[in-house]
C-alpha cells in the first residue's frame, strides 16, 4: 500500500493517556462515588432497570487491587456515522488489554451491531490495527446502524458472545447506541449472565453530553475540518467579492456544530436551530433576516458573504415541524398505501388531501424539491432523514425571490449571486486532530478499566478536558444516569437526553454578543488546516465551546 508522508508520521504518533492511566495496570482501581439518580423519571427508571440503576460513578486511581488477571476475550462494535478517532478507541482497548494479559483477544464485529446479530467477527491482531492507528474512518471493522433493542436480539447477543467465548462487549456509538447498551447491560444481569457491556461516546453531532461526558469524540475534527473549509471559502469570497455561500452543516438536530464552526470563522449570518426553536421564528423572518443581512452589505460594498445553516433547522422551524410531524404520522400509518403511489403527483395530491390545512399550506408553499426531500424514507426512528433535505437551497430561493422583489421595488441595486454547500461527510472520516486522537485512545484504555472491573452499563468517561492530557481524569459514568424518558413511536421510552445547545451558556451568549458585528463587517477568521506536530497550544487545543463552557461555572 502506497502511504502518504502524513499516514506514515500518523502511525507512529504515540498518543497521551491521563497522567493517572501512564501507571502500571495492575496498580489502577476505581474510586467509587456516590449512589446516581437518572436525569429524569427516577422512580420509573429504577423500575426499568432494576439490577444496574443506581450505580456509582467512578474514577480511576492509583491503589492496591489490580484488575481480573485471566485471560479473556473482549469484542467491540462501532455503530452509526463515522467519527474520527473511532479507531484509536479499538488501539486503547487492545493496548489495555494486552498490558494487563498478553493472552487476551480483541475481536471486532463486521459491519455495525448486524454483526453481532449475523455472527460475524473477526480478531483483531497487532499488525491489523498497527495499521488503522490515529487514522480517521471506521473501516476496520465497519459500522451500521442496526438498532439491538428487542429481547429476542439480546438473546442472539448472549448466544453470539457465548459461543465465541466473548465476556466483554464495548459498543461504540451515539446517544441511541449508548441507550441500547444500558438495556443490553440490564438484560444480561436480569439472565444471570455475567457479560459485562461498556460504552464508548462517539458522534461529530456533539448530542451525546452532559455534565459527566463534556464532548464526544469526533466533533473536534469535524468542527476543525469544517472550519477550515469555511475559511477559506471566506478568504475566496473576499478575494472574489461576488458570492454569496450557504454552508449547511451536519449535525442532525442540535446545532452545536454550526455553533462552533461560527466561533471558528465569524460568518455574516449563522442560524441556530434551539433559538429558532425558543423564538418561535417562522422561515419567512429568518429570510427577512438573511435578506437585511444582504442588502445592509451591499450597501457597503459587500455583494458577497456566508450564511451557515445547521442541518436540523428545518424541523425547527414552528410551521415546517408540525407539517413534518403530520407527515411522519401519515407515512408511519399509511406506509403501504403510500409505496403503491408511483409518480411523485399522485403522491403529494394524496399527502396534500391528508394533512391539516395549515400544514398542506405549508407543504405546497415549499418548492418542488424540499417536498420531494420532506417525503424521501424515514430514519429507522421513523424521522426525516434531515441530512437529504437541502435546506440551503430552500433558504436560497426565498431569499432571491425577495432580492428580485426588491429589485423590481427598485429597493436593491446590488448584486446577489448565492452558491450551496453541503459539510458533513467531508469531516466524518478525517485524520483525528491530535485531541481526538489522545481523547479516543484514552476512551479506550479506559473502557478496558471499566470492562476489567465488571462495571456493566457504564460508559467510557475522560474529563477535564479543556486542560493538557496529563490532568484528564479518567472514569466511568452509570449509562441510567443520563437517561429520561421520551415519547418514540407513541410509546414512553427510556433514553439517553439528546443535547442541544443551551442559549443560556457560554458558547451561545459568545456567539450571540459578537454576530451583529460579524454580519455587516467583514470580520472573517480563518483558522486553516488541523496541525498535527508543532507546540501544543497549535496543535492539542479542545474545541471551543467546550473551553467556553468550562468558563460558566
Ligand atoms: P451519528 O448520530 O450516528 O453519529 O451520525 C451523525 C451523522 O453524521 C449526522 O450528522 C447526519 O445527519 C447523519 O449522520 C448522516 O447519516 P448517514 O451516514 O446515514 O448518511
Amino acid at each position: 500500500m502506497n502511504l502518504s508522508p502524513l499516514q506514515k508520521l500518523r502511525l507512529d504518533y504515540n498518543p497521551k493517556l491521563p497522567g493517572i492511566l501512564r501507571k502500571p495496570i495492575s496498580q489502577l482501581q476505581p474510586a467509587y462515588g456516590e449512589r446516581t439518580e437518572s436525569a429524569d423519571n427516577q422512580a420509573k427508571m429504577k423500575e426499568l432497570f432494576p439490577h444496574t440503576y443506581g450505580a456509582p460513578i467512578v474514577r480511576f486511581q492509583e491503589g492496591e487491587s489490580s484488575p481480573r488477571e485471566e485471560a479473556i476475550n473482549i469484542a467491540v462494535v462501532l455503530s452509526g456515522g463515522q467519527a474520527p478517532g473511532g479507531h484509536n478507541v479499538i488501539a486503547g482497548i487492545y493496548d489495555a488489554m494486552k498490558a494487563a494479559n498478553p493472552d487476551s483477544k480483541l475481536f471486532g464485529f463486521l459491519g455495525g451491531p448486524s454483526g453481532i446479530l449475523e455472527n460475524r467477527l473477526i480478531e483483531l491482531s497487532e499488525q491489523y490495527i498497527a495499521q488503522f492507528r490515529n487514522t480517521g474512518g471506521f473501516d476496520i471493522i465497519g459500522s451500521g446502524r442496526t438498532k439491538i433493542e428487542l429481547e429476542e436480539q439480546f438473546k442472539i447477543t448472549e448466544e453470539v458472545c457465548k459461543k465465541n467465548g466473548i465476556s466483554a462487549l464495548v459498543i461504540i456509538g451515539g446517544d441511541d447506541s449508548n441507550t441500547n447498551a444500558a438495556i443490553l447491560a440490564e438484560y444480561f444481569k436480569k439472565e444471570g449472565s455475567d457479560i459485562v457491556v461498556v460504552g464508548v461516546p462517539k458522534t461529530i453531532d456533539g448530542d451525546l453530553k452532559n455534565e459527566q461526558v463534556e464532548v464526544s469524540f469526533g466533533f473536534d475534527t469535524a468542527t476543525k475540518t469544517f472550519s477550515e473549509l469555511i475559511g477559506n471559502i471566506m478568504r475566496d469570497a473576499k478575494s472574489a467579492k461576488k458570492y454569496w455561500h450557504f454552508i449547511r452543516l451536519m449535525g442532525r438536530s442540535a446545532s452545536h456544530i454550526c455553533l462552533e464552526c461560527a466561533l471558528r470563522t465569524q460568518p455574516n449570518v449563522a442560524i441556530i436551530s434551539e433559538e429558532v426553536e425558543q423564538n418561535h421564528t417562522t422561515l419567512n423572518e429568518i429570510v427577512d433576516h438573511i435578506v437585511e443581512v444582504v442588502v445592509k452589505r451591499s450597501q457597503e460594498g459587500y455583494d458577497f458573504g456566508v450564511v451557515l445553516v445547521p442541518e436540523g433547522l428545518i424541523e425547527f422551524i414552528p410551521e415546517v415541524k408540525v407539517l413534518i410531524s403530520e407527515l411522519n404520522a401519515l407515512l408511519a400509518d399509511h406506509a403501504e398505501y403510500f409505496s403503491t403511489l408511483h409518480t411523485y403527483e399522485d403522491q403529494s395530491e394524496w399527502i396534500n388531501k391528508n394533512l391539516s390545512r395549515d400544514a398542506s399550506y405549508v407543504f405546497s408553499s415549499l418548492p418542488n424539491n424540499i417536498q420531494r426531500q420532506l417525503l424521501m424514507d424515514r430514519d429507522p426512528h421513523g424521522n426525516v432523514q434531515v441530512s437529504r433535505i437541502e435546506t440551503e437551497k430552500l433558504l436560497i430561493e426565498m431569499v432571491e425571490d425577495n432580492i428580485n422583489e426588491l429589485k423590481t421595488e427598485k429597493k436593491f441595486d446590488g448584486k446577489f449571486s448565492p452558491l450551496s454547500h453541503f459539510f458533513g461527510y467531508e469531516g466524518r472520516a478525517a485524520f483525528p486532530s491530535n485531541f481526538d486522537a489522545n481523547y479516543t485512545y484514552s476512551l479506550g484504555y479506559n473502557a478496558y478499566l471499566l470492562l476489567s472491573f465488571g462495571l456493566s452499563g457504564y460508559i467510557s468517561a475522560i474529563q477535564n478536558l479543556h486542560e493538557s492530557p496529563e490532568n484528564w481524569i479518567p472514569g466511568g459514568v452509570p449509562i441510567t444516569m443520563m437517561m429520561n424518558l421520551e415519547m418514540r413511536h407513541g410509546r414512553l421510552k427510556p433514553v439517553i437526553k439528546k443535547a442541544l445547545v443551551e442559549l443560556q451558556d457560554r458558547p451561545f451568549k459568545t456567539f450571540a454578543a459578537n454576530r451583529d458585528s460579524w454580519s455587516i463587517k467583514t470580520s472573517y477568521a480563518y483558522p486553516g488546516a488541523i496541525q498535527y506536530f508543532g507546540p501544543e497550544e497549535l496543535c492539542d487545543q479542545p474545541p471551543m465551546s467546550l473551553e467556553l463552557e468550562k468558563k460558566n461555572g
